[in-house]
């Protein structure tokens, strides 16, 4: 774990060295959980963007976008349930007087017990060798045994306090399990009080009367309360989806682990329509098609995994998270959840006006049922990040750090580098350059030894170095190297669009999924 926890930190440093992501106001000693993307970052974010966007709108034929306003009428939270229970349960310890919430503490105390159950196992695998069944051990081992019911019932206690909204069973749970705070060591906790997440401001001027209204904390609802816009102005017909990427926020309490937890971040979600009673088919078509969809990144496929929730928002009839391994565990990028006919209905209430679909197949009008997915671009920027970085020992003993990045996402797909910075090398690599910069994102630099050059190249994950020397003058050829290979080949200049494409281009990303 420490050695996990050294990686990491590694990469969130190597992230703000080579322009990917910075502290927001850091000249100000930064504003907490809030983060700004440097000018690789935002090629790669962007890239992830358009990876998901032309998933969503180019390959399915009834999904429409849209951009929806970030203030809405506060009434949308108060439908939607926000306001009364877009909740955290928060505690406090008295001596660190630092605040926590009491479900990740309880989480947490969970996850070590899990542990425990691992490190046997591993003890057990180191000394039983080839012979070692694992799934026996872990069936009839006393010790994996007795931590096993410690963590179900600890596990069973919380869900019941959560589902319950039982917060002085919670503070019991964390007394019971003295569990103390990191920074104190103590036991001294406060009792567990609810805090609303969402960020709060005022519209208009207070002569007017002004309004609160809300910085919203999921793009969703402007989804669902456009949703007739787009059904009747689209003449679209059931099934149909609405896709959106926009920025949320929430006033997270727990704020760590860099992007991973952020108070202003931007989400990718689709609300996918559908008949009541289809609602379950169609849940499980888009698990299938997201995990793909992550799949097809080539990040690794056991680096994902489905969680099913057990515990249900009371509008959903089933929901799961996509999880990827981080270097801190496996963590939920994605949510897919079947929210029934929940939110429609609230809007209809609540405003007063009739969304209902008419469905001329049926002839009859009724509320649709909506399959949501919804993933954060950050936790996808970090699940990519995370995945791609290696320190690589070469032979010869030297190392370099390389960003595997799909080719598809980098943030720069190709560098021209002339060999020397004379002979009429520079001019002819400009020539190149400025023939690919038309369809590729593409570098020119000629700074510092050609072997510095490449390794600031693969610090940043670009797929390709185009290498210009004096045979370049005579046969119009050049090197291309390759950055996870190393490998160089020679190659015609009148090749290199046809070479670069095939491998960079989202299309190809793309047709996997179709
Ligand atoms: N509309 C449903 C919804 O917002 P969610 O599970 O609360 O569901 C969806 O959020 C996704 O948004 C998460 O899977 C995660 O990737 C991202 N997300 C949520 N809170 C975040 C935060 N504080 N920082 C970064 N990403 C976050």
């Amino acid at each position: 774990m420490a050695q996990q926890d050294d990686v990491f930190k590694k990469i969130v440093s190597h992230a703000k060295e080579y322009g990917f992501v910075f502290q927001s106001s850091e000249i100000y000693d930064g504003l907490s959980a809030v983060y700004d993307y440097g000018q690789n970052g935002v090629e790669l974010k962007n890239n992830i963007k358009r990876y998901w966007w032309e998933a969503m709108t180019l390959l399915h034929e009834n999904i429409v976008g849209i951009d929806s306003a970030i203030f809405m009428h506060p009434t949308i939270w108060k439908a939607s349930g926000h306001v009364d229970a877009f909740n955290d349960p928060l505690i406090d310890n008295r001596d660190s007087k630092k605040r926590y919430r009491a479900d990740v503490l309880i989480e947490e105390e969970i996850a070590k017990i899990d542990d425990k159950i691992e490190k046997e196992v591993a003890k057990a695998r180191k000394r039983f060798g080839d012979s070692f069944d694992e799934a026996l051990f872990r069936e009839t081992n006393p010790r994996v045994a007795e931590h096993r019911a410690t963590r179900d019932a600890l596990h069973e206690r919380f869900s019941r306090a959560m589902n319950e909204n039982n917060l002085e069973e919670l503070r019991q749970i964390i007394i019971d399990r003295e569990i103390v705070c990191p920074i104190s060591g103590t036991r001294n906790w406060t009792d567990v009080r609810q805090f609303n997440l969402m960020f709060k401001t005022e519209m208009g001027s207070t002569a007017d009367g002004a309004m609160t209204v809300y910085l919203r904390p999921e793009t969703a609802q402007g989804i669902f309360v456009n949703y007739l816009n787009v059904q009747k102005t689209g003449r679209m017909r059931l099934p149909f989806g609405i896709a959106q990427i926009g920025k949320a926020f929430r006033n997270e309490i727990v704020a760590r682990q860099f992007i991973f937890r952020m108070r202003e971040f931007e989400q990718m979600e689709m609300q996918f329509f559908v008949r009541p009673g289809e609602e379950l088919k169609w849940f499980n078509q888009w698990k299938e098609w997201r995990l793909n969809w992550h799949k097809a990144l080539g990040l690794g496929d056991d680096k994902y995994r489905y969680h099913d929730h057990e515990k249900l928002a009371h509008y959903a009839n089933a929901a799961t998270d996509i999880e990827f391994q981080m270097p801190f565990g496996f963590k939920e990028v994605e949510g897919i959840h079947s929210r029934t006919n929940f939110d429609l209905s609230q809007h209809e209430k609540y405003s007063g006006k009739n969304i209902k679909y008419f469905d001329p197949e049926l002839n009859e009008s009724y509320v649709p049922y909506v399959i949501e997915t919804s993933i954060g671009v950050d936790r996808m920027f970090l699940s990519v990040l995370c995945s791609s970085y290696e320190e690589q020992k070469l032979d010869g003993g030297d190392t370099r750090v390389v960003l595997h990045l799909p080719a598809a996402l980098a943030p720069v797909k190709c560098a021209v580098m002339p060999l020397v910075k004379k002979d009429g090398l520079p001019d002819k690599a400009r020539e190149i350059v400025n023939d690919l910069k038309f369809d590729f994102a593409t570098r020119y630099d000629e700074k510092d030894s050609i072997g510095k050059r490449y390794r600031r190249q693969d610090s940043i994950g670009t797929p390709f170095c185009i290498t210009v020397d004096h045979q370049t003058l005579e046969d119009d050829t050049v090197t291309l190297r390759e950055r996870d290979s190393m490998e160089q080949t020679r190659v015609p200049v009148s090749k290199l669009h046809e070479l670069i494409h095939s491998k960079v281009s989202l299309n190809s990303l793309l047709r996997k999924l179709s």
